[in-house]
């Protein structure tokens, strides 16, 4: 429970901790030889356990980021020039966009104050404010669980989507050991998400610096996400629905204030935390679980029910949601076992 921000009570049968290659190698050894199931834990921050693990529950806690091969301002290539910055899967993302910002680089400001680790976060592209990970990924390096050897993924190969990639549908076949972005010396602020433009002068937005973007962007969070110390969560529970045009201009003329985004495909992304508040759900607690009073879409464990009492909650809300508007919210979390 200690391990996971939705403070669910649920325990592992076998518990380690690793911090290099070879500790992950005889980890390995060891649940072949006893036949058990593997879980590979990050920061918790987006894991439900549905029962107690049978098997070994492995916290990855590899360490290390550097700046790889940084293309010093020259004359030719001084208007953008990249900057390759390596992490290990165990550095907290948080530990890597403050090494950037504290760097003066662009690309993870928009990302600011994300929990979890560093290798979880092309698991589901992580992605908040107007920007996800896919644009700044370079590639990582992951050890295949079937035979130990070390391969590298490029961009393509990780196959990111929203919220989603290649090894969240391959649940258990790779570990990721450390991942590789493309940050660059110069850039140009992304403001276009709601509420980020507030409080820039209109006429200076070039100037605006990366560490200007991130204190933005940790005053919206902070006003809207419970930190889960104080209140058990997982972030977003929901992922926000991608829907056809026809759907969308249906849901539109029932209800003119539909928060809908149009994706570069012409199908439409609705809020999740929209349907959710206007199902009337926005920080409906029942028996300890509940959706977050200031964002609908945090579902929050403040009784530390167990997974299966989560799970039960999170349905009957998408239920009604579904019964509402006709669109079934799918989990965003990974749940375990
Ligand atoms: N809204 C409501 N009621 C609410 C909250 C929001 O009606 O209680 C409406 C608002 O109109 C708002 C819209 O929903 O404009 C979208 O809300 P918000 O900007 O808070 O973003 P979100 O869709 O709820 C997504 C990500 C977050 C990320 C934010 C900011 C998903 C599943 N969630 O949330 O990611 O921080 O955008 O970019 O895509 C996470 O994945 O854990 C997470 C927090």
């Amino acid at each position: 429970q200690r391990f996971l921000t939705l403070a669910i009570p649920a325990k592992a049968r076998f518990f380690c901790v690793v911090t290099c290659i070879d500790d992950i190698r005889q980890a390995l050894e060891f649940t072949r030889a006893r036949n058990l199931p593997l879980m590979v834990l990050g920061g918790g921050s987006n894991v439900v356990m549905r029962s107690d693990f049978a098997g070994l529950v492995m916290q990855i806690a590899l360490r290390g980021i550097d700046v790889q091969a940084e293309v010093k301002e020259g004359a030719e290539i001084a208007a953008d020039a990249n900057v390759y910055v390596a992490a290990a899967a165990g550095e907290s993302w948080q530990a890597l966009v403050d090494f950037s910002l504290a760097r003066g680089l662009w690309g993870l400001e928009n990302l600011n104050l994300i929990p979890g680790t560093v290798g979880a976060a092309p698991i589901q592209n992580i992605g908040a404010y107007g920007v996800e990970l896919d644009q700044v990924f370079y590639d990582l390096q992951a050890l295949r669980v079937s035979d130990g050897e070390l391969v590298v993924f490029s961009k393509s190969a990780c196959e990111f989507s929203y919220r989603d990639s290649f090894f969240k549908r391959s649940k258990g076949e790779y570990i990721i050991l450390s991942v590789r972005l493309c940050l660059a010396s110069h850039g140009v602020a992304k403001l276009a998400y709601p509420g980020l433009l507030d409080n820039f002068d209109p006429s200076g937005l070039d100037q605006v610096l990366p560490m200007a973007v991130a204190d933005r962007v940790a005053k919206l969070r902070r006003a809207k996400l419970p930190d889960p110390a104080v209140i058990p969560n997982a972030g977003s529970f929901f992922h926000n629905p991608i829907v056809d045009a026809k759907q969308e201009a249906r849901l539109r003329a029932e209800h003119a204030d539909l928060v809908s985004y149009l994706q570069a495909d012409g199908r439409y992304k609705l809020a999740a935390a929209w349907l959710i508040d206007r199902a009337g759900l926005k920080g409906k607690v029942s028996e300890g679980v509940g959706m977050h009073a200031h964002q609908a879409l945090v579902l929050i464990n403040p009784g530390r029910c167990d997974g299966n009492q989560v799970l039960n909650f999170a349905h009957r809300i998408a239920d009604q949601v579904e019964a509402m508007f006709g669109v079934r919210l799918v989990i965003e979390p990974q749940i375990y076992p």
